[in-house]
């Protein structure tokens, strides 16, 4: 389902009365027409109260200082699963799976601690080579004046690989992995859901969490590594946990650095190709890709929301937040936020405080991988240069029916000869 032909996303934002203005609905992301909506809630009702959607009523937190003050504030906005969890729909009732992602202080930081060498830098420099030699690879096997689908040849399968690598698990099998994740953050409203009931769903993911359980058995009796699941199975506090909890943190490494990393670099490529004279300037100084990457990461901005619990009656911003309200920050306006960032809706390689952005999170839970999703986005950008690759995007992205992360399900691309 698409926006009727015709029809005008700024006069429809701006003719709203304020307090219509819902921006949870799943269309407005798959449609890509939700600039001008978090616009006018930016410029006219930065912390705006929504009152009938259909989640229920939730607060929105739309301007980039806000957020940040939000998010700092732990102890009065949580993050539990037991209050609703991070996204804005509560989690359906009977199907949690806990993580630290879904935690607060204290357990939060002794399980965020447990898992961190992963991604140290030590052994981000130890896989540098690793993802250098993979994604050569891949770009030398794109077919050349032929249209294709960027994201399955390429963004798909360099983060394929690296989840493999993360979890150590078998490299041929690595699309199983990648339906799994699909699974886990497909909409069930979605028309092209790929399962139809959260019982579809998670059945599902017992099934993946059993698979994954046995290699964290067999891995405890190996000496320990540092792909994930070894970190996970010569931890005491983590071989306490139940299935479920398992179940929780085997999925948080499969969807949050697989889905976002992906993204990126697919939203790079549309990026880029919007505004060719950004793409000349890095073509002609190699050294911007870094801070061309977090321009990447803001303008696709891959994780549209997070959502908090308020635990006390608080004033924020001017307005009097209730204790158990659901107040939700979304990235991807404080990404647009112009106050903060200078031409907040253009593609710029050559910001200057790049890594200024929103995209990670802030506060207890930022990304725990930024540095790996960078990693790999630097390599990708630093291959595409050295082969002087010349990509034609040939089509609009399709994004995905979620209001939580925007994915891209395809972009077609030809690659000239
Ligand atoms: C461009 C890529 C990525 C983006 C945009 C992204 C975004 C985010 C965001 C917004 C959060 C939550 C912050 C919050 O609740 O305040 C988060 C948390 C997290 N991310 Fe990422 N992520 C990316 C890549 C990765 C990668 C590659 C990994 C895996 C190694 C990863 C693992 C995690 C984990 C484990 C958390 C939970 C942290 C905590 O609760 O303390 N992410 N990420």
């Amino acid at each position: 389902m698409n926006a009727p032909v015709g029809f005008d996303p700024h006069s429809h934002a701006l003719s709203l009365p304020l307090d219509q203005i819902d921006v949870s609905d799943p269309q407005l992301f798959s449609d890509d027409i939700w600039r001008p909506y978090f616009a006018r809630l930016r410029r006219e009702d930065p912390v705006h109260f929504t009152a009938e959607s259909r989640y229920g009523p939730y607060w929105s937190v739309t301007k980039y200082r806000d957020i940040i003050q939000l998010e700092v504030n732990h102890k009065v906005f949580s993050s539990s699963w037991t209050l609703g969890g991070i996204r804005i729909e509560d989690i359906p009732s009977g199907y949690e799976r806990p993580s630290f992602i879904l935690l607060d202080p204290p357990d939060h930081d002794e399980q965020r601690l447990v898992v961190s060498p992963t991604v140290n830098p030590i052994n981000l420099a130890n896989m540098e080579e690793l993802i250098r030699t993979r994604t050569s690879r891949v770009l030398d096997g794109l077919p050349r004046g032929e249209t294709f689908n960027w994201v399955d040849r390429v963004s798909i399968e360099l983060t394929s690989m690296m989840l493999a690598t993360l979890f150590d698990y078998p490299i041929e099998e690595r699309r199983k992995l990648i339906r799994w994740s699909e699974i886990v953050i497909t909409d069930v409203n979605a028309p092209d859901a790929i399962v139809r009931s959260e019982a579809e769903r998670f059945a599902e993911q017992l099934k993946f969490t059993e698979h994954l359980n046995e290699i964290w058995e067999e891995r405890r009796k190996k000496p320990p590594t540092f792909d994930i699941i070894s970190i996970l199975a010569h931890s005491d506090v983590m071989n306490r946990m139940s299935i479920r909890e398992r179940m929780g943190i085997l999925i948080l490494f499969l969807v949050g650095g697989n889905d976002t990393t992906r993204n990126s670099m697919s939203g790079g490529l549309w990026g880029l190709s919007q505004f060719p004279e950004e793409w000349r300037k890095l073509r002609a100084n190699p050294a911007l890709v870094p801070s061309a990457v977090s321009e990447i990461i803001r303008y696709q901005t891959p994780v549209i929301h997070m959502r908090r619990t308020a635990l006390e009656d608080t004033a924020f911003a001017g307005k009097e937040i209730r204790k158990g309200d659901r107040i939700v920050v979304w990235y991807i306006s404080g990404n647009r936020d112009e106050e903060v960032i200078e031409r907040a809706d253009e593609f710029v390689v050559d910001r200057r405080r790049p890594r200024e952005h929103l995209a990670f999170g802030f506060g207890i839970h930022r990304c725990l991988g930024n540095r790996l999703a960078e990693l790999q986005l630097k390599i990708l950008w630093q291959e595409i240069l050295a082969r002087e690759l010349e990509i034609d995007v040939l089509g609009r992205p399709v994004y995905a029916y979620s209001n939580f992360l925007r994915s891209i399900r395809s972009l077609p691309v030809r690659i000239r000869n």
